[in-house]
């Protein structure tokens, strides 16, 4: 655990350089964080345990795998994550979701949580808080320490980009949680925002602004 995973799969990183284009508009924005969701939930899924079965096919009885039914629970953080979720349940469409609401106060950069509903049994999922931006880490460090004070015990962090100071602060606050990545940026800048980055994710999923 604490271990951070960057994706350096060629149809990730390709659909990835179009989403930090700012050439790219709303609608085809929207379609690619979705892809390149589902690409990375199929990355995150891979230690996922198996239990064997039988099945019959057409020609004989055989053995074969189930997923063995671990339960997954999904936690986008408002409004961006949102962007991410659709992606996610393509490829694991029993995972209930919860919604964290939170917002960077644009002066202090400090998160501001303004809402919270969350599946009654999170303390037995395994949850994955999405956002397709960790930059102070403020955010993802708030909203992962609200989980873990409603009894989940099993968290990851999935983000599309990431500066090396959020990253950093989610290994020093939660040492627990394995971050997943499609890349790690430069460095932050003056406003906290991601450099190269992507800009503001949520107003350009939503075409806000
Ligand atoms: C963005 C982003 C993260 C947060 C990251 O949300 O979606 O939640 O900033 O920044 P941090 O790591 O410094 O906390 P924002 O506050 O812009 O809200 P929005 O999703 O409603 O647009
Ligand atoms: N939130 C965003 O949407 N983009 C950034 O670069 C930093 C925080």
């Amino acid at each position: 655990m604490g271990n951070v995973f960057v994706f350096d799969h060629p149809l990730i990183q390709h659909k990835l350089t179009y989403i930090r284009d700012k050439s790219t508009g709303t609608k085809e924005f929207r379609e690619l964080v979705d892809e390149v969701a589902m690409l990375m939930a199929f990355e995150i899924t891979r230690d996922l345990p198996l239990q064997d079965v039988e099945v019959e096919t057409p020609v004989t009885a055989a053995k074969a795998k189930v997923l063995a039914g671990k339960k997954i629970g999904l936690v986008p953080i408002l409004r961006a994550g949102l962007g991410m979720v659709d992606g996610v349940r393509k490829l694991i469409p029993a995972a209930k979701v919860g919604h964290v609401g939170l917002y960077r106060d644009p002066e202090t950069l400090q998160p501001v949580e303004y809402y919270i509903k969350l599946p009654s049994d999170i303390n037995e999922r395994e949850l994955i808080v999405i956002d397709p931006m960790l930059a102070t880490g403020g955010s993802a460090n708030d909203a992962i320490a609200s989980l873990k004070k409603r009894g989940a015990q099993n968290i990851r962090l999935m983000c599309l980009v990431a500066a090396p100071e959020g990253v950093e602060l989610i290994k020093k606050e939660h040492p627990d949680v394995d971050i997943y990545l499609a890349a790690l940026d430069e460095k932050l800048d003056d406003h906290g925002y991601i450099v190269p980055g992507l800009g503001d994710a949520g107003d350009r999923l939503f075409g806000t602004k």
